[in-house]
Order: structure tokens, then C-alpha cells, then sequence
């Protein structure tokens, strides 16, 4: 990935092309109908592609052509131009234009495909060819007039419109697997059809075409800009009366701003490029937008807090109820811990997992670095208090829905996506549940994806004590058996309404496993139930569920069942296996045995509500 891309993800998509490298310069002489007489009057920021060119500059490049494109598609209402010679003749007018400014780069074949712009029924865009094309297939979808028009050169505006252009690409592509011109389309429509005033117009080329642009000395739209330029006129006219300390000072001052301004935004740029954003709907917030949402990040909206930071409660502007999550830790394992959730939470969707919104990265002087991810608000809060806490018990079909919930939230990650994820953090503060109780598993902070080939020993070994697997808090060895434990776990809570450790003392307190297993065995089954289902619900599919919940947290790896057989004997669908014994109270022997003392494991009970690392 290179650095100056990020600038916005609108450019970041033309990454995603490939450009073949073969020439076909001098054939053409079908003269282009594109005047790129803007390239040399246009205020775009040169700087990137004067000798030695530097990375970026080729995107650069691109979205400067791009603009003749958008200015063609107004005029013409083609996306395409007419043949290759066309498009040939095309791109060496720019280039001549590009030399006439002194600037070498060899736009094509390094840049562009000569041909990328004419029609070709192989990449094409879902078939679409002129504006008509286009407003048969998208209009009913979305307006891009809607949310593309005006001034953009606010952030927001620029945000909303860039995801509309995100969104008409994934819809078009979903219609059209092969298409890889669709985001290109979105973006002249957007700037040359959408938009009042043309991508002629910095407010709109800046935002859209993602062209960079030299700071604005005349001509000022913007009311930022206005007001230095206000304050450079004044200082104009001061010249005479200003001492030259005086302005020295104040010279000094606006040239230090500016670089820390530089150094935050280089920040927020750095942790944003290594998110791969997928098409599936997330985004990046502005931090204004988060601060709106939640009073200003107020005291009063602060509905959790856990391992990883706060987090609030947020109405966005159009009304939807979020969840905003801080992530606190300042040290870079967290940025690390933040792209990695990022990642891996945005590329998944499924009714059991909770879906996230968007992130944000904000880096100022005085409030320092903050990262953020935006979730879907769930009104029922986290599965511990209601299992723990509640004045309300949970029900028999509650409970039992909810743990199915959160097999095939679990069987998603395993199966349903390649590399399957490992969540390591199954635990039931970390089940949160919607305003119809259903289950969703959240908390990706240390899901890991499974890369092919890799074994699956890890150094870092990352959990909860208590949920943590023993071969996998022991010795790091890591399998999706792993989460199968953990859920074992979750189970048998829910089943009972006891927490992991059970016993009310210390020293005699004894792994929720040991303790089921023990009156499992003794023909006391009922004893585990919780109070409130006892006698309520049917005894025969409670106790199925408990032997499931024993087996999945069963010490040995190798008698776990996979999430999705343990899916299927918990509807019935096959058989328990008979239980085998447990080999030892886990508890205490393992545990004494190793670095992890006895001590630690219970200093870190009631629950196992923190989390941790050790290496
Ligand atoms: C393009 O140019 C080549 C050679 O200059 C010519 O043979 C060919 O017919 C032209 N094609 C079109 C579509 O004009
Ligand atoms: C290309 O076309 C232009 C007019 O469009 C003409 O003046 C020129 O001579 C042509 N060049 C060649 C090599 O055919
Ligand atoms: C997409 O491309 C692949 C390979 O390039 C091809 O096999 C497939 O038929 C194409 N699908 C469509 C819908 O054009
Ligand atoms: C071309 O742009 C102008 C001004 O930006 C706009 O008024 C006009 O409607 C556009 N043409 C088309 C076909 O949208």
C-alpha cells in the first residue's frame, strides 16, 4: 500500500485494476475528444510526479485524467470512449500536457491500461455504456444526485457521498461479479451528472476524483480558508506597523501547527490504510460526526466498560441507535488491536454476530490519538447480567435459544467464511443480545484468521481465565476446539446461572466442568439447573444441553466436538456421545503444575471479567 493514497478510499479503489503493460501508442491517429487544456490551468498539487516521481504520483495522475473523463461523460453522456485509437490519442494529449509542465512520468502504459476506458464486454460495468444505461440499472437503488450534489468539500458530505459511490459499486458488482469499472462509473456520474457544479470545481474534484489540490490562495469558497486569507490580507496591511518579531513569532507559531496538524492527520492516515475496507458496508466516521452522537462522548452515555475501553451509547444523524466503542490503550498494540478487529469484524456478516458500523481515527494535539468502532446498539446489554445480575431471570426457550445463537454465531466464523476465525474471547459478557434477545457473539479485539499453512502455535496466548481451553492457555496450542471449550463454558453458565469458578470460598472453589460432571454423574442432573427453569423446562433437552456444554469444555482436544456437531446435538439431531470421564479436576493439578500459579488463576476470578495477555 502506498502513502499517499489514503488520502481518501475513494482513490484507494484504483488499486484494485491491474494495468497490462503493453503499448499501442503510435497506432492511433482518431483525434480525442477530450480537451485537457484543464491539466495545465487546473490547481492540482504537482509535487508527487516531478522527477524522482514519488509513490502516489501515477493515482495522482489518474484522477487528474479522470477529470477529463467526467468532463466527456457530461458532455456525451458515454462512460466509454469510441475505440482504442481514440483512447490512445486520448492519453498522449495528456501526456503532451503533462510534459508541457515539465513532468516526465510516462502516464501510459505505467498508469493506465490504454484500453481501460473502451467499452470491453469482458470488464465492462454490468453492461452500462451512457447515462441512460446507468439510470435504468442504478436510479432505483440509490440517488447519488441526492447525497452528490452541492458543496462537498466538508467532510461529512464528502464521506456520504463516497459511500453512496461504495455502495452503488458493491450493489452493481453483486449484479455483475466481473465488473471492475463500476466504482469508476460512480465517480464520473457523481462528479459530471450528480453534481451542480461539474468536476471542474475544486469543491467537487477534491472530494470525488480525489485530485490534490495546492492550497488555495485566491478565489475562496471555503470559510476556513477565507479567514486566512482575511488574515494574510491583514497582515498586508500591517506589514508596516508589524515589527519583525512580532510576526517572526507568529510565523513560527502557524508553521508549527501546521506541522503537528501534518503529523495528526499522517497518524490517522497510517492506522486507515492498513484497513482493507471490504464492500460490506462499514465505514470511516468523522470524529465530529461520534461526537454529535454521544453528547460529546458525555459520562451519561457511557453504557460499558471492559478490557478494552468505553463504551457509549450514540444516536447518529439519521437515528440510528450505535454503540461506540473507545479503545483506550494508547500503545501501538492496541492500533494493532484495532486494525485487527477492524479487519476481521467488517468483513463478516451474520444474524448472530454483531455487525459493525464504522471506525474512527482521530489524532489532535490536545486530546491525543483515539480510535473508535461503531456497532449496532444492543438494547438487552451483555448475557452476563442476565444471567448474573438480572432481577429478571432469563427462560427456559431464552436460555436455550441463546446458546444455539451463539453456535451458529460460532459456526459462521469457523465454517462459514475462509480462513475461518478464531474468536480466543468467548465468554458472556462478550454475548450481547438485541432488543428480541437474540444472541450476537461481539468482541473481535482477538479473533485471529487462520492463514493456510500456518501452524497453530501461537506465542501470544490472549483470553480469559476460566474460558481459556488448558492446551491452549498451557502450552498456546490454538484450534477452533479452542472456542469450542469456551462455549462448553458459556453453556453450562447459562444452564446453571453459576459462574465458572464455582464455590463460594477460595481454595475450594472448582471449575463449573468439574462440577456438573460430578453430579452428571451421580444421577443429580437437575441440580445443575438453574432455579428459575428447574421445573419448567423439559427435563430431557435440559440435560441434553448440559452433557453438550460438558463435552465442549472436556480437558482432552481430541473428545470436543466442532462447534457445528455440537450445533447438531443440541437439536437433536445426533446422538451425545457417551461421556467420557474427566481425567482430572482441572482446576487445581494442571495448573499447580505450571507457570500459571494457583494464585494468579484465582486472583483473577468473579467471572473472569479481565482480560489478558501473556507471552
Ligand atoms: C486504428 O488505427 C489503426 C492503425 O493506425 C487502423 O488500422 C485501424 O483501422 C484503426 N481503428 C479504428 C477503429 O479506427
Ligand atoms: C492525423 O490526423 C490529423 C487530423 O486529425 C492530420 O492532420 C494528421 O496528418 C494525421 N496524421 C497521420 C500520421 O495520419
Ligand atoms: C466471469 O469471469 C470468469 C473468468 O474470467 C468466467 O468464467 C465467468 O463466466 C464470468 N462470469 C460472467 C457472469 O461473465
Ligand atoms: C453537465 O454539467 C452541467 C453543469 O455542471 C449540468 O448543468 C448539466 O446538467 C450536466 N449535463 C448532464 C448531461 O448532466
Amino acid at each position: 500500500m502506498n502513502t499517499s493514497h489514503f488520502l481518501t478510499p475513494f482513490i484507494f479503489f484504483f488499486f484494485f485494476f491491474t494495468t497490462h503493460f503493453h503499448t499501442n501508442a503510435e497506432a492511433a491517429n482518431s483525434s480525442c475528444p477530450i480537451n485537457f487544456d484543464y491539466v495545465t490551468t487546473f490547481p492540482w498539487d504537482t509535487s508527487l510526479c516531478h522527477a524522482p516521481p514519488r509513490p502516489g504520483c501515477c493515482q495522482t495522475l489518474r484522477s487528474v485524467f479522470g477529470m477529463g473523463l467526467a468532463i466527456y461523460l457530461n458532455r456525451t453522456s458515454n462512460f466509454y470512449l469510441p475505440d482504442s485509437n481514440t483512447s490512445s490519442s486520448c492519453m498522449s494529449d495528456f501526456h503532451e500536457k503533462l510534459l508541457s509542465m515539465s513532468i516526465s512520468v510516462p502516464f501510459y502504459p505505467a498508469c493506465y491500461d490504454t484500453n481501460f476506458f473502451v467499452n470491453n464486454p469482458l470488464t465492462s460495468c454490468a453492461g452500462i455504456r451512457t447515462v441512460d444505461d446507468w439510470t435504468r440499472i442504478v436510479d432505483p437503488y440509490i440517488q447519488l444526485e441526492s447525497v452528490c450534489n452541492g458543496d462537498l468539500t466538508r467532510l461529512t458530505q464528502c464521506s456520504m457521498c463516497r459511500d453512496a459511490g461504495l455502495r452503488i459499486n458493491s450493489y452493481l458488482v453483486s449484479l455483475h461479479p466481473n465488473s471492475t469499472k463500476c466504482f469508476f462509473f460512480a465517480v464520473f456520474y457523481a462528479a459530471a451528472i450528480a453534481n451542480e457544479f461539474g468536476p471542474e470545481d475544486r469543491r467537487i474534484s477534491s472530494c470525488v476524483l480525489a485530485i490534490p489540490m495546492l492550497p488555495i490562495s485566491t478565489d475562496d469558497r471555503k470559510p476556513n480558508h477565507r479567514a486566512r486569507n482575511l488574515i494574510v490580507g491583514l497582515l498586508g496591511g500591517l506589514t508596516g506597523l508589524c515589527t519583525a518579531g512580532v510576526c517572526f513569532i507568529a510565523y513560527k507559531k502557524y508553521t508549527k501547527k501546521k506541522k503537528q496538524d501534518l503529523l495528526h492527520q499522517k497518524y490517522v492516515l497510517s492506522v486507515q490504510s492498513r484497513v482493507v475496507l471490504p464492500n460490506t458496508g462499514s465505514k470511516w466516521f468523522q470524529v465530529s460526526e461520534l461526537e454529535q452522537a454521544t453528547n460529546g462522548f458525555s459520562e451519561k452515555n457511557i453504557i460499558g466498560r471492559g478490557g478494552f475501553g468505553v463504551v457509549y451509547k450514540g444516536t447518529l444523524s439519521d437515528g440510528t441507535e450505535v454503540a461506540v466503542k473507545q479503545i483506550l490503550d494508547m500503545d501501538s498494540k492496541c492500533d494493532d488491536e484495532f486494525t485487527n478487529e477492524a479487519e476481521i469484524i467488517s468483513k463478516i456478516r451474520h444474524r448472530n454476530l454483531l455487525a459493525l458500523r464504522g471506525f474512527c481515527v482521530t489524532s489532535e494535539s490536545f486530546k491525543g490519538k483515539r480510535r473508535y468502532l461503531v456497532y449496532d446498539y444492543m438494547p438487552n446489554g451483555n448475557l452476563d447480567d442476565h444471567i448474573f445480575n438480572a432481577r429478571e431471570h432469563l427462560s427456559w426457550p431464552q436460555r436455550k435459544n441463546i446458546i444455539l445463537d451463539i453456535a451458529k454465531g460460532l459456526g459462521y466464523l469457523h465454517y462459514g467464511i475462509k480462513p475461518s476465525i478464531f474468536h480466543r474471547d468467548i465468554k458472556s459478557t462478550n454475548i450481547l443480545l438485541d432488543s428480541e434477545m437474540k444472541a450476537r457473539v461481539a468482541d473481535f479485539g482477538l479473533a485471529k484468521q487462520t492463514s493456510e499453512g500456518q501452524s497453530h502455535l501461537t506465542t501470544r496466548v490472549a483470553g480469559t481465565y476460566g474460558y481459556l481451553a488448558p492446551e491452549y492457555a498451557l502450552y498456546g496450542q490454538l484450534t477452533e476446539k479452542s472456542d469450542v471449550y469456551s462455549f462448553g463454558i458459556v453453556i453450562l453458565e447459562i444452564m446453571s446461572g453459576r459462574r465458572v469458578l464455582v464455590g463460594s470460598s477460595e481454595p475450594s472453589k472448582i471449575l463449573i466442568t468439574d462440577w456438573a460432571w460430578e453430579l452428571v454423574k451421580s444421577g443429580r442432573v437437575e441440580e445443575i439447573f438453574h432455579g428459575s427453569i428447574r421445573d419448567v423446562g423439559p427435563k430431557a433437552v435440559m440435560e441434553r444441553f448440559v452433557r453438550v456444554g460438558i463435552l465442549c469444555a472436556h480437558v482432552m482436544v481430541g473428545l470436543r466436538p466442532t462447534v457445528a456437531d455440537a450445533l447438531k446435538m443440541l437439536e437433536g439431531d445426533v446422538d451425545i456421545p457417551r461421556l467420557p470421564d474427566r481425567p482430572l479436576p482441572l482446576s487445581h493439578e494442571i495448573l499447580q503444575e505450571t507457570s500459571f500459579t494457583y494464585s494468579t488463576f484465582t486472583s483473577q476470578e468473579s467471572g473472569g471479567k479481565s482480560s489478558i495477555g501473556s507471552s
